[in-house]
């Protein structure tokens, strides 16, 4: 190769090098070192170091060997162009870079990553070593006879195919995960253990035991059936459904604060086992309804009764299965849960709104209010006062508009807001799984609520008549819960003393998982079921930290709980308390949140991106001294996403 364009080679490899590692800089600066951290101490190794010996070895020696040829010289010396200064630094980069990308892309387990490092340091020890040497004894001639070319090259060419594709092979198998997962996972034998150890006066709880009263009349009694039902769209289209009662949405639970409630769930579906998650709702662990950690998914005939006294917690919720949730709740088996405070007051209009999209018979999917994904229209007298509750059954979040109305956010996920103000025309971002309450007096003219989307929207108009027309669309920011409504005194806040501390690294990698090439959604760096319990013990003051580094949102449910958000992107929250059981975190948002752990068993903490979290982003809240004696896999009937 001609000096010049060794030169140009080296250069580029320097160029993108240096673009790789500004990037990663800019993101440090930027948004925190925990967005660069261990990308960091990666690329150190593997693209720093080599280009740095490039710079320092390669370089020198090209000029010097430019210098010493005749002006009008091209090629260098054969033996020249092998010189180590030139080689080793090359070939070094040229390996680190491959490696790298590897490992930016493809998803490897933390564990292992110094594994890789050692690798590569051998191999550049490996490669110096055996260059020097050539270079000292590199007396023989060069053949350049093409027959001697091919022998040479068809072996490294064989090598370079085959080894790729049996480690793809290879990788491919190792990623199968058992058939049976025990939901303590390595706890049962080391964890379980010590834990036993350190209580051995204290006897291990089941999560079974975390029950309801037994025993008792209830206040409200439901019964829910799951089936197979063809049900209509407003614009005709066709969802082969699965339903409780068969409607979708599912019956609306309407229920009092402090009720006793108890709700049959019957399985008449063909073929999918079904439990019942209470969305938001903060009930004991046993009445949770996850398959395979808190229960066993309910089967096809079978049957299986929650009962729970309904906490001081008035507000919107949902219920839904939290078996192979992702394709239950796509397919209706979810529906509204109202819990109304005891003197309830409210005489205006109390309207749920669930927004989701249904997957249509002819393949397509519709967005739709409940069931209505042409103009659903309500007539409503001016004056009256409306209640809006928001749901978002989807797993993304929802970007609503409010239009014709001024209107304060009264609630979000279930908790009241402190002294709400009028909002204006902005618009409302809500979470997948989240909830947002909404609250007006009905003016003269109509009013109209959007689901806005790229091309198209789906509207809810509020009039006097059927014949109004719709206000101008609201076109403002949008809302801002940190700094909305007033602080209470509450003695919860950054400074507060933590009992235990959790950072949660969100991001994205492609690798294997399961016997598949996927999009995996890690945790710190793990996938389900690789990803450690956060442990607590009851009463702990716990603090949690996200942070997302990947590029789609991620709205984080924990069950059983509610979180206080403290900080947004290191802004403490000045507005109202803000409680949350399911936090929107966009790309590059990190949000620090605290509860009370104040309700014993082991609970899911997990993506509302039902498909991210079926790719990996779950993990559990684990209290010590419990433990769930169920098992998820494809050998068990529990697959809870
Ligand atoms: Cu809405 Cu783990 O669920
Ligand atoms: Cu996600």
């Amino acid at each position: 190769m001609g000096i010049r364009r060794c030169f140009v080679w080296l250069g580029l490899s320097e160029l993108l090098v240096v673009i790789k590692l500004g990037t990663l800089v800019s993101k440090w600066v930027f948004f925190g070192w925990i967005f660069a951290q261990d990308r960091m101490l990666l690329d150190f190794p593997l693209l720093a170091l080599p280009a740095l010996s490039v710079l320092l070895f390669s370089f020198p020696f090209l000029s010097s060997m430019a210098q010493s040829l005749p002006r009008d010289g091209e090629s260098p010396a054969k033996q020249d162009a092998t010189a180590p200064a030139l080689r080793i630094p090359a070939l070094i980069t040229v390996v680190g870079v491959a490696l790298d990308t590897y490992l930016t892309l493809i998803y490897t387990d933390p564990g292992y990553l110094p594994l890789f490092l050692i690798v590569f340091a051998l191999f550049c020890f490996v490669l110096w070593f055996w260059q020097t040497r050539r270079k000292k004894t590199s007396v023989m001639p060069v053949d350049n006879s093409r027959r001697r070319g091919l022998i040479r090259t068809i072996p490294v060419l064989a090598t370079a195919l085959l080894a790729p594709t049996a480690w793809y092979l290879w990788s491919m198998q190792a990623s199968r995960l058992p058939d049976r997962i025990p939901m303590m996972g390595d706890m049962t034998d080391s964890m379980v253990g010590n834990m036993m150890g350190q209580q051995s006066q204290q006897k291990m709880i089941s999560v079974t035991e975390l029950t309801g009263p037994k025993s008792g009349e209830p206040d409200q009694r439901f019964t829910l059936t799951a089936q197979e039902t063809q049900v209509q769209l407003s614009s005709g289209a066709i969802v082969n459904a699965w339903t409780f009662n068969g409607q979708v949405p599912g019956p609306q639970l309407q229920v009092h604060q402090g009720d006793m409630v108890e709700v049959k769930l019957i399985n008449k579906l063909s073929r999918e086992g079904v439990t019942l998650h209470w969305h938001g709702l903060d009930v004991p662990n046993a009445e949770d309804g996850v398959a395979g950690v808190t229960q066993n998914a309910v089967q096809p005939g079978g049957s299986f009764t929650y009962r729970f006294v309904v906490k001081n917690q008035p507000g919107t919720y949902w219920y839904h299965s939290h078996q192979a949730s992702q394709e239950s709740v796509e397919k209706g088996l979810f529906g509204a849960l109202i819990v109304l405070p005891q003197n309830d007051s409210f005489t205006g209009k109390d309207i749920p709104v669930i927004a989701h999209s249904w997957p249509t018979k002819k393949g397509s999917t519709q967005q739709a209010f409940d069931t209505f994904d042409t103009l659903k229209q309500l007539s409503v007298q001016p004056g009256t006062p409306v209640r809006l509750r928001l749901i978002n059954t989807d797993s993304l979040p929802i970007n609503f508009a409010l239009s014709g109305t001024p209107f304060k956010v009264i609630a979000i996920d279930g908790a009241d807001l402190n002294a709400p103000t009028e909002l204006t025309k902005q618009r409302l971002l809500v979470a997948a799984g989240g909830r947002y309450d909404i609250q007006f007096t009905m003016p003269d003219t109509a009013v109209s609520l959007d689901w806005l989307q790229k091309s198209s929207k789906v509207s809810f108009l509020l009039s006097q008549d059927a014949t109004a027309s719709a206000p101008a669309l609201a076109d403002g920011p949008v809302f801002n819960p940190a700094t909305y409504g007033s602080p209470l005194k509450t003695p919860l806040s950054l400074s507060s003393r933590f009992d235990k501390e959790f950072t949660l690294v969100l991001d994205d990698m492609y690798g294997f998982y399961d016997g598949n090439m996927a999009s995996l959604w890690p945790i710190n760096g793990k996938v389900f079921p690789n990803t450690p319990m956060l442990m607590v013990r009851e009463g702990d003051l716990v603090k949690v930290s996200f942070v997302n580094r990947s590029w789609m949102d991620h709205p984080m449910h924990l069950h059983g709980h509610h979180m206080l958000v403290l900080s947004y992107n290191g802004w403490p929250v000045t507005g109202s308390p803000w409680w949350v059981d399911t936090l929107n975190i966009a790309p590059g948002e990190s949000y620090e949140v605290t509860f009370r752990a104040d309700n014993p068993g082991i609970w899911m903490d997990h993506c509302h991106n039902l498909n991210h979290a079926a790719a990996g982003m779950i993990l559990h809240l684990g209290y010590e001294g419990v433990y769930s004696p169920f098992e998820v896999g494809s050998g068990t009937v529990n697959q809870p996403e």
